[in-house]
């Protein structure tokens, strides 16, 4: 039970019913179905709706945001506007009380709370190359890599990161915060465990009171941290270089119809 966190005591939630937490800067949702409990993260893969707000009908959840549905068992994504599972965390009661494993697990997938099933971690080996950042490393040790390698030949890189970083949507401009110019520097840093990696992201806001900052915060390390072989997200907001709208892409000008 090391890495399992006391959520609550199982009487807190109704059957059926639903209850979200934070547990170690994630917000997930816990269902309790049919007197088993299932945990999810808070965060719908369209475009980061509150699942815990969603209406939850025999094992599947809807967002309350366009309504695409998600599996409370496995996180897999049922239905439109979503295509990808959120993720999922192995739960476990102990003496009246609801435990969820979120710390190293890897899976999207999770069994019920009465059964006992270890996550699977990735059996792969990162590689560090030359320091690659856009400025300085500010809070972790100078050994980031725009590349690490994965099992199967694959690779987490920079790039991806940023493609994914494209599934956060500023609220009030509706363009994605890669393409506003918000996202300053992407390193990868070799993780703790095999193959895992520390994902440092320093990024800005349109401004220094923007009131979606939490809320692009919170999406971006949920985001990321759904990605395959990310250990950890941290999210650095840095208003130096202050944020002008000559850092837009073209295509987020062509949306705000700025010429
Ligand atoms: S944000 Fe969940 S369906 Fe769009």
């Amino acid at each position: 039970m090391n890495d399992f966190v006391r959520l609550t005591e199982i009487n807190n939630v109704p059957d059926p019913g639903q209850a979200y937490f934070e547990v170690e800067d994630r917000m997930v949702v816990l269902f309790h179905v049919d007197g088993q409990f299932y945990c999810l993260d808070d965060v719908c893969t369209h475009d980061g709706g509150p699942l815990g707000e969603g209406t939850l009908a025999e094992y599947t959840i809807a967002c309350p945001r366009h309504g695409a549905k998600f599996d409370i068992r496995t996180g897999q994504a049922l239905s439109m506007p979503a295509n990808q599972p959120t993720r999922s965390y192995e739960v476990r009661i102990d003496a009246g009380v609801v435990y969820v494993r979120v710390a190293g697990n890897p899976t999207s997938a999770s069994p019920p709370a009465t059964t006992s099933a270890s996550a699977t971690a990735l059996s792969t080996a990162s590689t560090s190359t030359s320091c690659t950042a856009n400025s300085p490393c500010a809070t972790l040790p100078c050994d980031s890599t725009s590349v690490v390698e994965l099992s199967g030949g694959q690779h987490l890189t920079e790039d991806a990161v940023r493609e994914e970083m494209k599934k956060v949507i500023d609220p009030e401009l509706f363009v994605n915060i890669v393409d506003l110019g918000l996202v300053y520097v992407v390193d990868l840093h070799p993780g703790t465990a095999p193959g895992q990696t520390k994902v440092l992201i320093e990024m800005t806001m349109t401004s220094p009171a923007c009131p979606a900052g939490p809320q692009l915060i919170q999406n971006s390390k949920m985001t990321v941290g759904n990605m395959p072989g990310v250990e950890s997200v941290e999210v650095k907001i840095v208003m130096d270089p202050p944020w002008t709208p000559d850092r837009m892409t073209e295509a987020a000008r062509d949306h705000l119809g700025i010429f």
